[in-house]
């Protein structure tokens, strides 16, 4: 689905408490996740599926508790994590987003089908598990879906950290407003890893907006250098850097992101005097 072209103006840009109520679940998900390959606009999808099966299954990696920050009404993003973590704890800014976790978590017939996202992960990890059995362990890790604020310290409620690893998918750049705030949220998040644990951030780089049905969101637009510079300055390391270029670029219906970035960075432990 794309905004509808016979608007007469430019809708108002929506953001910050906005999403509360302006940001519709399964207007997200039918536009944006109905197959990898039948993506609107560019495949950036199947990038980042990809990119989760590789840092996740291809690296040895295992923890123990994983926090993912504005899960939004998605759960693509853990699919991979849910193979080698024992818990994992969802999070949004919405009620909405929240309930609509819990209906797929609760197998009910009104949730939103990822059957055909988890098969195709599935194939990129080797068909190892099956659709159902890749789902069913998935909602056995899952240990709750908490309330987030990215702006606010400590960032997710009703829970103690620190986590092995914190993952956010384009949160980042649709809660914050400026670059001081990244800055400050990606500070708030490194706040509650272990040492040695890791921050995993899909980034848009150089959007300004995405639509959400008719509903135009604000995005930051951000750069590899103020990535980079919050990391570093929040007191982590960047050890993956991966970069995917929009395909079409000059085709910007649904948001005009120039590229996609996924950056894991570690937690540098602080030096005992
Ligand atoms: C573009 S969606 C991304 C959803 C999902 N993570 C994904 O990768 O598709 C942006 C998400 O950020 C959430 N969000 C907005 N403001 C937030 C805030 N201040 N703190 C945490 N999450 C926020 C929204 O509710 C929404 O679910």
């Amino acid at each position: 689905m794309t905004p509808s072209s016979n608007m007469d103006a430019e809708p108002k840009t929506r953001s910050g408490e906005d999403y509360k109520m302006h940001f519709q679940p399964r207007e997200f998900l039918r536009t944006y996740f109905r197959h990898p390959q039948e993506q609107p606009e560019d495949n950036y999808l199947a990038w980042a599926l990809k990119m989760m099966q590789k840092v996740f299954c291809g690296s040895g990696l295992h923890g123990h508790r994983l926090l993912d920050v504005g899960s939004g009404p998605t759960i693509h993003q853990v699919l991979s994590a849910c193979e080698v973590f024992d818990e994992i704890y969802l999070s949004d800014f919405t009620e909405l987003n929240r309930n609509e976790l819990q209906l797929w978590l609760e197998d009910s017939p009104e949730a939103y089908n990822w059957n055909r996202i988890i098969q195709y992960v599935c194939d990129l990890e080797g068909n190892v598990d099956t659709c159902e059995s890749k789902s069913e362990r998935l909602r056995r890790k899952v240990r709750s879906v908490l309330p987030c604020d990215v702006n606010q310290h400590p960032p997710v409620c009703g829970i103690d950290p620190p986590f092995d690893y914190i993952l956010t998918s384009l949160c980042l750049d649709a809660a914050c407003l400026d670059i001081e705030m990244y800055h400050q949220a990606v500070a708030h998040l490194a706040g509650l890893l272990n040492d040695g644990g890791n921050l995993g951030v899909l980034t848009s780089f150089e959007a300004t907006f995405y639509y959400v049905g008719n509903e135009r969101f604000k995005a930051l637009s951000l750069s590899e250098d103020t990535v980079r510079e919050a990391m570093t300055k929040a007191g982590l390391s960047i050890t993956v850097y991966e970069k995917h270029l929009r395909s079409n670029a000059d085709s910007n219906v649904c948001s005009d992101y120039k590229a996609m970035v996924f950056v894991v960075a570690q937690k540098i432990p602080e030096q005992k005097e």
